[in-house]
């Protein structure tokens, strides 16, 4: 999946999570993510009928690339001027750059100015405001009828104890879906095992936060 990289446990850890870090952090290696779209998308996505999607955070591009070539018309996002470069690069390869338009910008401005979209995608983007900020943003911007898709790392998942920048991004599905209107919304929180090889063929183990929301149409 395009989150984790074979080398990442090289990386050290963030100071913050700001442009500016961000932006040294894609600039300190040639290709920080797999190039491979992120598991839960694929599976939360797989049979649903393509239409507008937004992808925030959406570094290298692996998803937006994997939605375009699902028939979506993306909207992709990311605070790294570096990686919305690498992204674009990968979408040209691909073939579907027609079908995606890439932003180097903050998530919060692009759903102030555009929107709403039927599907609204956020994995593993830990923005500095935190993931309740995250869910009730990026609710806005569903479209009635549409998908909030949100993932992250669970504070058990091994890899976000290990890291105090990512274990202070970690979250539970269920405690960010009480930001949601039951009335408004279907909401799924559930937390996801799954397992993703190293480079050295050692099996890893992840635990993500899964929400789902469907805003009623
Ligand atoms: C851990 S990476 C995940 C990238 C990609 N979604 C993936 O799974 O491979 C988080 C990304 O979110 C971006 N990001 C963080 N806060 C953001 C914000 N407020 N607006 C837009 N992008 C943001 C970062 O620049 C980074 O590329």
């Amino acid at each position: 999946m395009s989150h984790h990289h074979p080398e990442h446990q090289a990386t050290p850890p963030m100071k913050d999570f700001s442009r500016e870090s961000w932006e040294e952090r894609y600039r300190s290696r040639d290709a920080m993510w797999s190039g491979r779209p992120n598991a839960q998308l694929v599976t939360e996505l797989e049979t649903v009928e393509p239409a507008h999607a937004l992808d925030v955070g959406c570094g290298e591009g692996a998803d937006a690339v994997w939605l375009a070539q699902n028939g979506w018309q993306v909207t992709a996002v990311d605070l790294s001027a570096t990686a919305i470069e690498r992204a674009t690069a990968h979408a040209t390869a691909a073939g579907v750059d027609a079908h995606i338009e890439f932003t180097d910008a903050d998530l919060d401005q692009v759903i102030a100015n555009r929107g709403p979209w039927n599907l609204v995608s956020s994995q593993y983007t830990h923005p500095e405001q935190g993931s309740r900020w995250l869910v009730s943003t990026l609710a806005e911007a569903v479209a009635p009828g549409g998908m909030l898709l949100i993932v992250g790392h669970h504070p058990t998942d091994p890899h976000a104890a290990e890291h105090p920048d990512l274990q202070r991004a970690a979250f539970s599905a269920e405690d960010v879906a009480d930001v949601l209107s039951r009335d408004a919304w279907e909401v799924s929180a559930t937390l996801r095992e799954r397992t993703s090889y190293e480079a050295d063929g050692r099996e890893r183990l992840w635990r993500d936060s899964v929400l789902v929301a469907r805003r009623h149409g």
